[in-house]
């Protein structure tokens, strides 16, 4: 037998206790007579005292002990002196009486410890180890908590986990495809599923009513904290839903998620935001509502007054940080800097410091009154003390970037707190978007999504203000999920394939198999998903998902540990019957 408790289990109860353990070396201390050493499994560190003066063999071998060494020990458990108030072993000690080593250990790249001077690539590359450390560790056990608690939860309302292929015909959800080249069909593909869409609807024809799947998902696209080329999804359908049926469902599981793992206690409805009204109020479709700090539409105001950076924008629109009058110029060009950003893209900034005495001082003090700067205070609702931040410039990149800086302020002047919840729904997404690139429209969602019927008129006027019955579930800014009431009828989803610019042949060769499906008494049906690696990254109060996910890759797309992606052989290459073009 190897241990008869874990690292994490022993405490005061169990002094006297003759007890083994089994673990790896954390660290050891020397102090004159005794040597410590603080042993760790998955459940914690227990500390074993070695003492020379009554055991001075055991304890000059232990002296020998080092970092990560797998050792099994033997001894009593006794009541600590300088007891550690801050772990659960805290009280207690291991008199040992024995130990034996099971395995050695290089020294470790990096110390494993919660605060570890491991840079991210050594701790991707030596993953395994960077696994030992507890704050790593956490994050999967609350993974698999949340896994846990979602499939009980879901399985109570009647839904079904149903596993779908992995090699598939490739799925049109905006990202490129991972291909799998076929040996039995020389020539072919797979494609990894950029989710399991089509085949949820096809369980919806099956008649299977509610399923889900916790599941793998695949694209190829440019990496971010908040993406990975393969993450997991919450995927779900449900039959004979409409949209509010949907919401309402699945605010269900989210309310049950935050309840069982954060003990947060939601009992509102999440509200709705249009797409319309979120980009309005705090420029982006995926807004924190952690803070108010609402755009605020300043054009009219500006209007007249010899102000070219104004006069010729078709967007001027501003925010007010509380009580940020006071301001340094330094304060006020790091701002300037940060909207100028090349990622951000602003042009520059304008601000106008409302003074504690009443008066202001703007950057366009040149350009205004304070007759006008006043009634700019009025509508952005202003006060003594405070700063308005405004921005101009043409409609959707000044938005983005004002929304980026409506994120900065709120970061700086800390209004975001980690352990504020504000879940709500974005609605009434646009069906459609227009590409400049291709010159074409692209479903917004997936070509899959209905539109509202009172706006189908509008295909044949103005395609791009067609509604769709799309839904984001948004948490604190981060896209938590996303889903539609999906297109049942033939007719109505070879119209959509038509209004996305395919042929008639195009798309019954890529989605034949959905319409001809939807020929045999197809329910109406809706669904969503939900990015789990997102969700357990938002409870865990990571920035990435990266440390979500036990073996992740890196921006490049690549696993360092394995080395992957990686060549293959010219063997494999032959019996793929693919030739691979020299890379420059
Ligand atoms: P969508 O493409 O919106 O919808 O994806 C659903 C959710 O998955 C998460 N997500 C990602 N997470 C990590 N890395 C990525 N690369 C990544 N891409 C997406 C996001 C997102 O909200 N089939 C539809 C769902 C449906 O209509 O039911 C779909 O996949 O949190």
């Amino acid at each position: 037998m190897y241990r008869t408790h874990t690292c994490g289990e022993l405490n005061i109860k169990h002094i006297g206790a003759n007890v083994k353990l089994s673990g790896w070396v954390q660290r050891s201390r020397d102090l004159g007579g005794m040597t410590f050493v603080d042993l760790r499994d998955r459940y914690g560190i227990t500390q074993l005292v070695f003492n020379m003066e009554t055991d001075p063999d055991l304890c000059k071998s232990a002296r020998k002990l080092g970092r990560e060494f797998v050792i099994q020990v033997e001894g009593v458990v006794a009541e600590r002196s300088n007891k550690n108030k801050n772990i659960p072993t805290g009280e207690i000690e291991i008199i040992t009486k024995s130990f034996q080593v099971l395995n050695s250990s290089l020294t470790p790249p990096f110390t494993i410890e919660s605060h570890t001077d491991g840079g991210d690539e050594l701790r991707m590359k030596y993953r395994y180890l960077d696994l030992r450390r507890e704050a790593v560790r956490k994050n999967l056990e609350l993974r698999h908590q949340m896994a846990i608690q979602i499939r009980n939860y879901l399985s109570g309302e009647n839904f079904l986990e149903v596993e779908t292929p992995v090699l598939i015909k490739s799925t049109p959800e905006g990202a490129r495809d991972f291909v799998v080249p076929s040996r039995m069909n020389p020539g072919q593909f797979y494609a990894l599923p950029q989710s399991p869409q089509t085949f949820k609807q096809l369980l919806m024809v099956a008649g299977l009513d509610r399923y889900f799947q916790i599941v793998k998902c695949f694209r190829d696209e440019d990496l971010r904290a908040d993406r990975q080329p393969e993450f997991t999804q919450i995927d779900c359908e449900m039959s004979f839903v409409g949209r509010d049926d949907v919401l309402d469902a699945f605010e269900g599981l989210s309310n049950h998620l935050f309840k069982s793992i954060k003990g947060v206690e939601i009992t509102e409805k999440y509200p709705k935001l249009s797409y319309e009204e979120a980009l309005r109020r705090f420029g982006n479709d995926k807004p924190d509502t952690r803070f108010e700090m609402e755009i605020v539409d300043i054009k009219e105001l500006t209007a007249g007054k010899n102000f070219n950076v104004f006069d010729s924008a078709e967007y001027v629109r501003g925010i007010c940080a509380e009580g940020c009058a006071e301001y340094s110029r330094k304060q006020l060009d790091e701002l300037t800097d940060f909207v100028k950003k090349p990622q951000i893209g602003a042009k520059g900034l304008v601000y106008v410091k409302y003074n504690e005495a009443g008066s202001f001082k703007s950057s366009v003090d040149k350009f205004f009154s304070p007759d006008d700067l006043q009634k700019w205070a009025d509508a952005m609702g202003a006060r003594p003390g405070d700063l308005m931040l405004i921005l101009a410039g043409e409609t959707e990149s000044t938005r983005r970037a004002l929304s980026e800086l409506r994120l900065e302020m709120g970061r700086r002047l800390e209004l975001m707190d980690p352990d504020v919840f504000r879940p709500l729904w974005v609605v009434d997404f646009p069906l459609l978007e227009w590409d400049e690139e291709t010159k074409r429209y692209h479903a917004m969602h997936h070509p899959f999504t209905r539109p509202y019927e009172e706006d189908l008129e509008l295909f044949k006027t103005d395609p791009g203000k067609v509604r769709a019955m799309a839904y984001d579930l948004v948490i604190n800014g981060v896209e938590i999920g996303g889903g539609s009431i999906r297109i049942h009828n033939e007719d109505l989803q070879q119209q959509m394939f038509d209004n996305l610019g395919f042929t008639r042949e195009e798309a019954a060769k890529q989605f034949g198999f959905l319409m001809g499906a939807f020929r045999y008494g197809a329910p109406p049906h809706g669904g969503i998903a939900f990015g789990f690696d997102r969700w357990v990254a938002l409870f865990a109060g990571l920035d990435s998902i990266r440390d979500t996910i036990a073996f992740p890759k890196n921006n490049a797309g690549r696993d360092v540990m394995i080395d992957t992606p990686s060549t293959i052989s010219e063997a494999q290459l032959d019996e793929l019957f693919l030739d691979v073009r020299k890379i420059e």
